[in-house]
């Protein structure tokens, strides 16, 4: 696998100095990126209660990430644009998604592609796309509503997927839905995204057997499948009745009258696939499961959504999101010398905005390891203290999507009958970047 030809507008990374980096554990690289992959909460609360809100995780594949853990240097890091830079920052995915993708795109070439990448994303032009996200639900909740444990999360990725081949894709055609399943469950399974992490030898193309091989291989098998997706769509003459997001990505133009280029639509397609499919599986799993297992909020959920209203359930899901962010972090890197919160931050250094922190901070959050919608029902917090959506102008294009998928599954599931624990309250994992229940969520939904 081969990183592209990336433009890196920021320094080099400099190996890990104690003097010129925040106050880091004295763990080697190895046990840090074990004990964080195997308990990342824990860890960090660890970190942060004995060095304070700012401090360094010295975890693989990178030599020490600045992580900033309070509503104040959150802010800082996310819409400081000067001194934190974006797009070189996920180099890391950049052999998965391709360098268009507007993860990795850097600025001022970001701010344009996103104004195009935007407008499908709305909340009023998605509304629409609810009636088949339920249509789906109903067509895997049988699955679910076995009455026996199941794991939500490896459940919530096939229906996820599939919200995403209708509504971003606009694949109408089953058999073809099929070839796309078949060709991104490879992309993206387990094995081949921790060769993302892996040390640099291990992700070469060393030949026909090697990992890299098969990482080359696998993501060739899903840029075929949108080369020819993007050729059929622009030679389609009914191609501008529709109102998937690709269509309306074929069609949008900048000021200059000059839209996405082929290379371009097919990066940002698999940079939405990626960051958006996993993400609100994770996040549907946390929810039911956490719902599962705190029965007063469960009935408090049942009782408002009886009465029409959704307010209980938007502060349930944002309440899952503070207390088990999917997405860990959003990250950036120094462009120069600087610092945060009183601590050195050297330039090319990895700063992360490690907000799953933030979100259960005792000195943020009263009672922060409590699960309790209420407390979000009238907002009244600081906004930096909870942004599982990251912030400033890489704020995350889906989460209107992902907030309608969420509340139209969660509905549509808690209307099918009982919702009962699956097991023990499962801990947290660190996969990639996202942090998911240990055993999938395991919960029981026993059909009325
Ligand atoms: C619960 C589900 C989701 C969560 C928690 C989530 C979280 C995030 C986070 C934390 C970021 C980084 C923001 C930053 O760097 O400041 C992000 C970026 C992004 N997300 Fe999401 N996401 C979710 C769903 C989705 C969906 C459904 C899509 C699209 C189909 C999507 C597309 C993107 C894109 C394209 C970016 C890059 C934005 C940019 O660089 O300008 N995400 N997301």
């Amino acid at each position: 696998m081969t990183q592209g030809a990336l433009r890196r507008a920021v320094p080099d990374e400099p190996a890990f100095d104690p003097h010129r980096f925040p106050p880091a554990a004295r763990r080697n690289r190895l046990q840090q990126t074990l004990l964080v992959n195997r308990n990342p909460l824990t860890e960090l609360a660890r970190a942060r209660e004995r060095h304070g809100p700012v401090f360094t995780m010295r975890i693989y594949p990178y030599q020490g990430v600045v992580c900033v853990t309070d509503a104040a240097t959150n802010r800082e890091v996310l819409t400081d644009h000067e001194r934190f830079a974006a797009g070189d920052a996920a180099d890391l995915i950049e052999p998965l998604v391709g360098e268009h993708s507007l993860i990795l795109t850097p600025s001022p070439r970001h701010a344009r592609n996103r104004k195009l990448l935007m407008p499908p994303f709305h909340g009023s032009r998605l509304a629409p796309w609810s009636g088949v996200i339920e249509a789906l639900a109903d067509e895997y909740l049988p699955e679910l509503g076995t009455g026996r444990p199941v794991a939500v999360r490896p459940w919530a990725q096939r229906l996820t997927l599939d919200v995403i081949l209708r509504v971003v894709f606009g694949i109408d055609d089953p058999s073809r839905r099929d070839d796309y399943r078949t060709a991104l469950d490879r992309m993206m399974s387990p094995g081949n995204l921790a060769l993302l992490f892996a040390p640099g030898p291990l992700r070469r193309d060393l030949g026909p057997l090697s990992p890299g091989r098969a990482f080359e291989r696998r993501r060739a098998a899903v840029d075929r499948l949108l080369d020819d997706e993007i050729a059929m769509r622009r030679a389609d003459p009914s191609a501008g009745d529709k109102t998937d997001v690709l269509s309306l990505l074929l069609a949008a133009r900048d000021e200059d009258g000059v839209g996405f280029t082929d290379r371009e639509l097919r990066d940002e397609l698999k940079g939405l696939v990626v960051a958006g499919h996993e993400t609100t599986a994770t996040c549907l799993a946390w929810c039911l499961h956490l719902l599962a297992h705190h029965p007063a909020a469960l009935s408090a959920l049942r009782a408002d959504l009886a009465a029409g209203s959704t307010r209980y359930l938007r502060a349930t899901i944002q309440e899952t999101m503070r207390l088990r962010a999917p997405v860990w972090d959003a990250v950036r890197i120094a462009v120069r010398d600087t610092e945060l919160g009183g601590q050195p931050v050297p330039a090319g250094a990895y700063v992360s905005a490690m907000f799953c922190a933030t979100h259960v901070a005792a000195d943020v959050w009263d009672d922060p390891d409590d699960f309790r919608p209420e407390r979000l029902l009238d907002g009244g917090h600081d906004t930096w203290s909870l942004t599982p959506f990251g912030g400033g102008a890489r704020r995350c294009v889906g989460a209107a999507l992902a907030q309608l998928e969420l509340e139209v599954v969660l509905k549509a599931a808690l209307g099918r009958g009982d919702l009962l624990p699956g097991g023990a309250p499962e801990p947290v994992r660190l996969l990639g970047v996202t942090l998911v229940p240990a055993k999938g969520g395991r919960v029981v939904l026993r059909t009325a």
